[in-house]
């Protein structure tokens, strides 16, 4: 077992959220001294609780994972409570950082952070070239922020950091709540279901054409890790993601079998289908981690998700 982070401090905010929870498990087995702040003790959006937060527990790594977030619902419904909190979130962390002097910061970011009107696969060098698709902008933009402030931080205060730029993650831990889930655990909800009520048949939108990623959580917690340890440049993000293209029919077809779910599949090709192809540009990724890649194929994480929501469905119904 790699340990690279034995007896380090690292606090990673949004520690017990869906991602966190694997990077600390990870961490901990490592052998780091992990500090999770937690909202009820440490509002991270208010710069004093940032401030009290890395002076009680100081940081060699710190991974800012916390953010206000979910499906398309909330940014809908709560655009300012996103821009506002996200981007207060990450200056104020960041202001602290460089205050408490911390080894180094990970920022999490975002796909979303990608032009809006770019399909195929996203390399880093297009972060800047268009502005965000309008259902996200609000989460998308806040989070690019982060990397600008990366990078002015580092040349007026030495701060190192990093900015990793994540795709679709999936697995177990996720929220399974309607008005915060993304697409696998909302396709997963809707098939278990079915599959339990022996409903007779079950209705997706769209063609199914439509291609996006999806990186195991388990997989990208240890991507994370390793961008921690071996990547340094705060010039140009990372993505972190499996480059794999997985058409949503696929996707669905694999749940649909994983799940053993005998009604019918009918496609309601009269709902929109949305941008044809999102994949992320992961070379830069591979040449930074030593040549890893994420070792989980769709089959087999959409198994171990299937099978941990079914332990697990009413708390994961419930989580926010
Ligand atoms: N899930 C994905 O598919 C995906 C894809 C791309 C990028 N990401 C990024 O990955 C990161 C983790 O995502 P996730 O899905 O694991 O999120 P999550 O399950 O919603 O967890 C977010 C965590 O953020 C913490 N948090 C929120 N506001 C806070 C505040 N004001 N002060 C302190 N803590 C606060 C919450 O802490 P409490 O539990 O204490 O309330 C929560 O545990 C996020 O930055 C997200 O943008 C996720």
């Amino acid at each position: 077992m790699n340990k690279h982070w034995m007896n380090k401090r690292v606090t990673v905010t949004g520690g017990a959220g869906f991602l966190g929870q694997h990077l600390v498990k990870r961490l901990e087995r490592q052998g780091a001294q992990v500090f999770v702040p937690r909202r009820r003790d440490y509002d991270l959006t208010s710069l004093d609780a940032c401030l009290r937060c890395l002076l009680e527990h100081p940081a060699d790594l710190l991974i800012h994972g916390a953010a206000y977030y979910g499906g398309i619902g909330i940014n809908q419904t709560e655009p300012g409570r996103l821009y506002y909190e996200n981007l207060v979130l990450g200056a104020n962390l960041m202001e602290a950082a460089r205050l408490t002097k911390v080894g180094k910061v990970v920022n999490i970011g975002t796909a979303c952070s990608y032009p809006g009107y770019l399909e195929g696969h996203l390399k880093e060098e297009d972060l800047w070239a268009g502005p965000c698709h309008a259902s996200v902008v609000n989460y998308g933009l806040t989070k690019k922020m982060l990397a600008v402030q990366g990078l002015a931080y580092k040349r007026q205060y030495g701060l190192d950091s990093i900015h990793l730029i994540l795709t679709n993650l999936y697995g177990p831990g996720d929220s399974y709540n309607p008005d915060r889930s993304h697409v696998v655990a909302a396709l997963v909800r809707k098939w278990v279901e079915a599959d339990l009520a022996k409903a007779p048949s079950i209705e997706v939108w769209g063609t199914g054409k439509p291609v996006r990623e999806f990186i195991y959580v388990e997989d990208c917690a240890d991507a994370i890790l390793l961008a921690a340890e071996k990547y340094n440049d705060v010039s140009l993000p990372l993505n972190i993601g499996t480059g794999i293209g997985t058409s949503i029919r696929e996707l669905v077809e694999t749940i649909n079998s994983v799940t053993g779910y005998s009604g019918q599949l009918i496609w309601n090709t009269d709902k929109p289908d949305g941008a044809m192809m999102k994949v992320l540009d992961v070379s830069r990724m591979s040449n930074a981690l030593g040549g890893w890649s994420p070792p989980t194929n769709l089959r087999d994480g959409l198994s171990k998700t299937i099978a941990w929501y079914r332990a697990n469905k009413s708390q994961a119904d419930e989580k926010w």
